[in-house]
């Protein structure tokens, strides 16, 4: 059975979802690792990955998500934690003002399957909405509108989230990928 290590239950659930369509376990580790601070979400991923290696037990994985807004160069990008955690999504609000507003997510998986580690990444392009919507999710999405949707992320129930992710994109290679080599015995 293969590990996801993360302390965010939102997205354990978020990914527990794809597992269960797919008829698949999932096994939670719940555990709270430290962050280089570097300029993409891959090398992000791959280090805290690394760093893991030698405390959880093959195989497992974990993911790391990024919002790039593209008027501001790509921030908040690899710094996306940092600032939901101080300016928030007000203070990205704050920070657009009129157009120039299209964004992208991305996230980047990282598999170590005892022997290397193999990276999945999924991507999401829309816009910062006008003002915060929605209930559901967690992070930026009250904040984030997907293109082709007139819905923020919150806005969606998980099923429909799940449907057009950053993370329901590289969850589905990460799952093709198990499936295709015969990992999940
Ligand atoms: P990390 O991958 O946990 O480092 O996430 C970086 C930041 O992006 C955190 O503040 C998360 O709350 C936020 N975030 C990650 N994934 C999502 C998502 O799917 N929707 C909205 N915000 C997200």
């Amino acid at each position: 059975m293969v590990t996801l290590v993360t302390s965010n239950k939102h997205k354990f659930q978020e990914i527990r979802e794809m597992f269960d369509h797919n008829g698949l376990n999932l096994e939670w580790h719940e555990l709270t690792y430290e962050e280089i601070q570097a300029d993409d979400t891959y090398s992000i991923s791959y280090d805290s990955c690394r760093k893991l290696v030698n405390v959880v037990k093959a195989p497992f994985f974990m993911e790391d998500t990024g919002l790039y807004i593209d008027s501001l160069k790509g921030f908040p990008g690899p710094y996306s934690s940092y600032v939901s955690r101080t300016l928030g999504n007000p203070g990205i609000l704050r920070l657009l003002n009129g157009p120039g507003r299209s964004a992208k997510f991305v996230t980047v998986v990282s598999y170590y399957d005892g022997n290397s580690i193999l990276q999945f990444d999924g991507v999401l392009r829309g816009h910062i909405s006008a003002e915060s919507r929605g209930e559901n999710g967690f992070g930026y999405d009250p904040i984030f509108v997907p293109e082709g949707s007139d819905m923020t992320l919150s806005e969606m129930g998980i099923d429909l989230k799940n449907s057009l992710s950053h993370r329901s994109m590289a969850i589905s290679k990460l799952i093709s990928y198990l499936k295709r080599n015969d990992k999940l015995k």
